[in-house]
């Protein structure tokens, strides 16, 4: 098998639910990241990379997603949004509804200090 054209990374980070900060699993990142690797099978896409990973910083808006090299970043991602993604990684254009940017990596609970977790 040839080296991945593009990788997918799926935040299925979790946190104690006392914690300030959100945590994608608990806003269904595991579904997503399910559903992805599903519509992967599907599509016999096998240039890309799905994988489940760590925090990324952008809690506040997550399910968050990012794919590379594409540099595009997806939040408050859900099962529906599948295809569209899947559209994106197949040659199409990114999903303009679904893309954040620096605003939502700037994003905190208001109990939680700049700078904090
Ligand atoms: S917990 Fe998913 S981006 Fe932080």
């Amino acid at each position: 098998m040839p080296m991945p054209e593009k990788f997918v990374f799926v935040c299925i980070n979790q946190r104690d639910p006392s914690h300030p900060r959100p945590s994608c699993i608990n806003n269904g990142g595991g579904d997503v990241f399910n559903a992805l690797r599903e519509e992967q099978g599907r599509r016999l896409l096998t240039s890309t990379k799905i994988v489940a990973g760590g925090c990324m910083e952008a809690c506040m808006v997550g399910p968050v997603i990012a794919v590379f090299p594409d540099n595009v970043w997806y939040g408050g991602v859900t099962e529906d949004d599948v295809p569209a993604i899947m559209d994106h990684l197949e040659g199409g254009e990114p999903v303009q509804y679904l893309r954040i940017g620096d605003a939502e990596f700037d994003l905190r609970p208001p109990e939680m200090s700049e700078g904090g977790f």
